[in-house]
C-alpha cells in the first residue's frame, strides 16, 4: 500500500533553506495490486510525487507510507531494503552505456546477490518477454528509443518489486512503441505489481482506464 497524508514538499533553495512548496496537502491511498495514473501538465509536481513514492525524498510535512513503512519513522538503514522493493522507470532511461542489454537487466539482480543461475533464468525470460532476446548483446546506443525504454522497464521489474513507479515512460516513443510499453506495464500489474505511471498526456489513461489522480500546481484537483 502507498498512503500520502496531507503531504507537502518544498525543495531547498540554493542556501539550503526551504523553497516554495511544490506539493501541497496531498492525501490519497493506493491499494495492493492497483494501477494508478498521475496526470498533470509539466510542472504540476508528478515527478516530485514519484520521488516521494520511491523514497528518494522525504516530505517536508505530512506522512508518506510505503509498503507498510511510514517514512517519518524510517531510519537511514531502513531505506535501502525498502528501495529494493520498488522498481523505478526514470524519464531519462539511465541505462549503463558500457553494458550490454543483458548486463543492464542483470545488474539489479547481481547487486541483490542473486546466483548466476537465477540471473540467467530471470534475465532470459524477461528479455524474451519484452522482445529483446535477439538483441541481448547490444549496448543501449545500438537500440531504438522504444527498445531502450522496454529495457529500462525490464531492469525495473527484474527483481519483482512490489511497487513499480514509471515517470512519463512513453513520452519519447512513437505510437506503436507507446502501446507496447503500456501493455507491458498493464501485464506487470496483472501479475500483481502495484503500478503508478506519471503522464502529461490524457490519451494514455483513455487507452488504459484506471484510477487517475490529477495534479495542478502541486495540488490534487481530481481523483477519479
Ligand atoms: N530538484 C528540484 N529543486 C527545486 N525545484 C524543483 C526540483 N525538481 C522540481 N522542482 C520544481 O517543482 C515543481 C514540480 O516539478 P516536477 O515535480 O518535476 O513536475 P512535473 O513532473 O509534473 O513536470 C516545478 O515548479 C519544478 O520547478
Ligand atoms: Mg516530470
Amino acid at each position: 500500500m502507498v498512503r500520502f497524508s496531507r503531504v507537502a514538499l518544498a525543495y531547498p533553495d540554493p542556501r539550503g533553506r526551504p523553497g516554495p512548496e511544490v506539493l501541497r496537502d496531498l492525501s490519497f491511498t493506493l491499494g495492493e495490486g492497483s494501477f494508478t495514473w498521475i496526470l498533470g501538465p509539466s510542472g504540476a509536481g508528478k515527478t516530485s510525487v514519484l520521488r516521494l513514492m520511491h523514497a528518494a525524498l522525504r516530505p517536508s510535512s505530512g506522512e508518506v507510507e510505503l509498503l507498510g513503512l511510514p517514512l517519518s519513522r524510517a531510519r537511514r538503514r531502513d531505506l535501502p531494503p525498502l528501495r529494493r522493493r520498488i522498481g523505478v522507470v526514470h524519464q531519462e532511461f539511465r541505462l549503463l552505456g558500457h553494458l550490454t542489454a543483458w548486463d543492464n537487466v542483470a545488474l539489479p539482480l547481481r547487486l541483490a546477490g542473486a546466483s548466476e543461475a537465477a540471473v540467467r533464468t530471470d534475465v532470459s525470460e524477461l528479455l524474451g518477454w519484452i522482445g529483446l532476446d535477439t538483441k541481448q548483446d547490444r549496448r543501449p546506443e545500438e537500440l531504438s528509443g522504444g527498445e531502450q525504454q522496454r529495457l529500462t522497464i525490464a531492469r525495473a521489474v527484474v527483481t519483482r518489486p512490489a511497487l513499480l513507479v514509471a515517470d512519463e515512460p512513453t513520452s519519447d516513443l512513437d505510437a506503436r512503441q507507446a502501446r507496447r510499453t503500456l501493455a507491458l506495464l498493464a501485464e506487470m500489474n496483472r501479475l500483481g505489481t502495484m503500478v503508478v505511471v506519471a503522464t502529461h498526456s490524457e490519451d494514455l489513461p483513455a487507452r488504459h482506464p484506471a484510477r487517475t489522480l490529477t495534479l495542478e500546481g502541486g495540488r490534487l484537483v481530481a481523483d477519479a
